[in-house]
């Protein structure tokens, strides 16, 4: 890796839980892909018996995935691959600034298929209820999604996945918690 700082792009948790030093941010979109609860989380917010599921990104031609971008030193790398390390790879891509017109190259995070905690498509309902009920050392998994779905809300960006699942896992814990 060059020893120059790196844009990242962050479309996940990396939106709201900073723990890192940056030397730049902006709100910034990648074209092409479309975020997925696609991927088992066995470290953060599931656990091995009982894992969570958490964002990846899958290829999708035509469409736009809003997040943040953040430049970092190489070193910051070495962090994230850790705190990302339950299946994600780090992918080499363009990332369009919201302030500038030619895209930048820098890197983000994917869980591909292929990786062995890899979970796919499942129908909304099942997906809510996966989420609902599970949790990992890094907290429940519904507050991951209902974290997310608020952060990307702050960016006045509505994803047609993210939302209604956060909608459908809003009231699944209101229906257990009596309300
Ligand atoms: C992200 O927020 O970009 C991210 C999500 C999952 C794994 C790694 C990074």
């Amino acid at each position: 890796m060059s020893q120059e700082p790196a844009w990242v792009f962050g479309y996940g948790s990396l939106i709201y839980k900073v723990d890192f030093p940056f030397l730049d941010r902006r709100n910034a979109r990648i074209d092409g892909w479309e975020r997925r609860f696609w991927q088992g989380s066995h470290d953060h917010r599931g656990t091995p018996e009982a894992p969570g599921r958490v964002v990846t990104l899958i290829k999708a031609p035509g469409v736009r995935c809003r997040g943040v971008a953040y430049l970092v030193e190489p070193e910051v790398f070495d962090h994230l691959d850790y705190r990302e390390k339950n299946g994600y790879a780090r992918h080499r891509v363009p990332i369009v600034l919201d302030d500038r017109a030619a895209p930048v190259v820098g890197f983000l995070y994917v869980a591909t298929e292929d990786n062995p905690a890899f979970l796919g498509p499942a129908p909304l309902e099942e997906l809510a209820a996966h989420i609902a009920g599970a949790a990992g050392p890094s907290g429940s998994n519904g507050d991951y999604l209902l974290q997310l779905a608020e952060a990307l809300h702050a960016l006045e960006s509505y994803d047609d996945h993210v939302h209604p699942l956060a909608e459908r896992v809003d009231a699944l814990r209101a229906l257990r918690q009596g309300k």
